[in-house]
């Protein structure tokens, strides 16, 4: 049984032992207490847009669903993501999918755009995935407008796989998107080589 199957109690999902450390950031699971920060990062329109599933606005009450429904049996393997100082950045998640690949999703505050944080957060959940979930591929997909999400894939190794539509609930409609996988074989290519070129 791999953790995305197994059931969590509320007790087990709040004091969850699974936190990804990364040179500047922690990973640790959501706490229904992380709520209100997590509705006030996310009220963006330009963070609902580039996502499937946040609405705009997001309210309280969508945090506290989303913080509610984080890790349970069947559904998203969350991480909120926070500076060292534990100020909550963002999120990072693997949705499990039936019969798929489980499907990586991310989002940061606007305020933490362009310093290199979601590629930190998303090469640590890749790693996660990998090793401890022992998934054999994951998927992704960005908005074609969004270049930003497209280039943190590529730079974690994901590789393009094609076209699609996604159902976008803040534009209440469906928007294309390049569609991305990773597979086990490549990650551990790439960790390997990443590994010897340190040594060298
Ligand atoms: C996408 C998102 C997570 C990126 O976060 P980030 O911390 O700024 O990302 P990083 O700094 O790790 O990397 C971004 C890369 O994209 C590049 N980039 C950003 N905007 C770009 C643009 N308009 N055109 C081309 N490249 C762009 C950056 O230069 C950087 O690449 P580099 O390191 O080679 O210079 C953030 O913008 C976000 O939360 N967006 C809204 C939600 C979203 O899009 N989620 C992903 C949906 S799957």
């Amino acid at each position: 049984m791999t953790l995305l199957e197994r059931p969590l109690s509320e007790s087990y999902r709040e004091t969850s032992p699974i936190v990804l450390e990364t040179k500047r950031l922690t990973l640790r699971a959501p706490r229904l207490k992380d709520a209100k920060t997590v509705a006030m990062l996310a009220n963006d329109r330009r963070i609902a847009e580039n996502t499937a599933r946040i609405p705009h606005p997001y309210k309280l009450s969508d945090a506290e669903g989303f913080l509610a429904r984080a890790n349970t049996a069947g559904g998203e393997t969350a991480f909120l993501i926070t500076l060292r100082d534990g100020t909550v950045i963002g999120s990072c998640g693997l949705m499990a999918l039936e019969g798929q690949p489980p499907e990586l999703g991310y989002w940061l505050g606007v305020d933490h755009w362009g310093k290199g944080y979601a590629t930190e957060a998303v090469h640590a959940v890749i790693d996660h995935a990998f090793t401890d979930l022992d998934c054999d591929a994951l998927q992704a997909g960005a908005r074609v407008t969004n270049p930003g999400s497209r280039r943190v894939l590529e730079k974690c190794g994901f590789q393009w796989t094609g076209v699609g539509l996604y159902r976008i609930r803040a534009l209440a409609s469906s928007a294309p998107i390049d569609r991305f996988r990773l597979d086990r074989g490549i990650w551990h290519s790439l960790k390997t080589w990443g590994r010897a070129r340190k040594l060298s």
